[in-house]
């Protein structure tokens, strides 16, 4: 699966966004270590507090499939009805929720198209982060 593909998969998933408060459409593709794709959108909701991210939506999806272990998420954000027009960044607490299963190395794309994105790792995104690592002192 190369970046492209995986891009290509989050604007297909964006398609599918459920937005009808922000009108701003968001889909992802995360790439597991196995190889296995979780594409996910944003999903929002009249209450709005219930709204979930793409990125999360695709990360809840994979780990209650079983699994633990990522190499890499393409996110692809943007009014919608338009093509993205801007990098879409992981809001915070998608950050954190990536922290709790993924490394500092991480691999996070932010697209508009497949031929146009800006690559991250989440230890640029999310340095000093807190993790589960931190609790293992009063877990172990
Ligand atoms: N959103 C995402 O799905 N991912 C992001 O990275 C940024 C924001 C969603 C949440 C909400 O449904 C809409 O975009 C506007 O914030």
């Amino acid at each position: 699966m190369s970046d492209q593909e995986l891009m290509s998969l989050a604007l297909d998933a964006r398609k599918r966004s459920y937005c009808p408060y922000s009108h701003f459409a968001v889909g992802a593709a995360l790439l597991a270590a196995d190889g296995r794709i979780y594409t996910g959108c944003n999903i929002e909701n009249a209450a709005y507090g219930p709204s979930n991210c793409a990125e999360r939506t695709a990360f809840f999806k994979a780990v209650s499939e079983g699994e633990r272990t990522f190499a890499a998420i393409a996110i692809a954000g943007g009014a919608f009805g338009c093509e993205p027009d801007s990098y879409t960044a992981p809001c915070g607490v998608c950050r954190q929720v990536m922290r709790e299963f993924c490394a500092d190395d991480f691999r996070i794309l932010c697209g508009k198209s497949p031929e146009d994105y800006r690559e991250y790792t989440l230890g640029e995104l999310l340095p000093e982060s807190f993790g589960p690592d931190d609790l293992s002192a009063v877990t172990d």
